[in-house]
């Protein structure tokens, strides 16, 4: 698995990422893929949504989350009183894995500058992680989707937000009610991320718990399940 991404990546405009996703040749992917899909939303948005990769309804259109996963998605979002046009939404790496089968570390590896470049050039508060493979990049790869979604965790200026995938809950009903959960939650965490990025602006010192405390306080929180 990856290990987080690296930063002092200077602004630019997200069209020119979004040429360079389309025309990318950095791992296999595009050799079995139709099309890059880069990501699409709201270059201003507080909100960025990071899901796996682009599957067979994507592949086909250039979007991200536009099959099934994403109608679940766009009825999530609208739970925390959110709209596409609020946030932005883009995936761990920009082509379909074949039969969407998991993202590979070298993939990932080879894709992560991208969503990088992107993420300095939206500069949202809150990132919103969607699944395990989205999740690993923010919170690394010893954090357990099922101990830690719907907690938070400071990542650079930011906050990252643990989610399940919407996939999950195409697959298994029983996810639904945890995805819902966590989408309830999302606007806690935006409340959370703008007050710390408003303090971070003021020049006050990082109250923020580490992450280290912060999965800690997951842990507590579930202790009590
Ligand atoms: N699943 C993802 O992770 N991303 C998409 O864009 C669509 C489905």
């Amino acid at each position: 698995m990856r290990g987080p991404l690296g930063e002092g990546y200077v602004s630019e405009p997200l069209e020119l990422i979004a040429d360079e996703v389309r025309s990318c040749t950095r791992c296999r992917l595009y050799q079995t893929a139709k099309q890059g899909v880069p990501g699409e939303g709201n270059p201003r948005a507080d909100v960025l949504l990071v899901g796996e990769g682009p599957g067979f309804h994507e592949d086909v259109q250039g979007r991200p989350f536009v099959g099934p996963a994403g109608k679940l998605l766009d009825e999530l979002l609208a739970r925390a009183g959110l709209s596409r046009e609020d946030v932005f939404i883009t995936n761990v790496v920009k082509h379909r894995p074949p039969d969407n089968r998991d993202p590979r570390p070298d993939e990932m590896e080879a894709c992560g500058d991208y969503l990088d470049r992107q993420i300095a050039a939206i500069r949202p508060k809150l990132i919103v992680t969607l699944g395990r493979h989205s999740m690993a990049t923010f919170f690394g790869p010893a954090a357990r989707i099922s101990q830690i979604h719907g907690t938070t965790k400071p990542w650079r200026d930011m906050l990252a937000y643990a989610c399940f995938h919407p996939a999950a809950a195409l697959h298994q009903p029983r996810f639904r009610e945890l995805l819902e959960q966590d989408f309830d939650g999302l606007p806690r965490a935006l409340a959370q991320a703008r007050e710390r990025a408003n303090a971070l602006a003021s020049g006050a010192p990082d109250s923020s718990p580490t992450s280290e405390t912060a999965e800690q306080a997951s842990d507590e929180q579930l202790s009590l399940f």
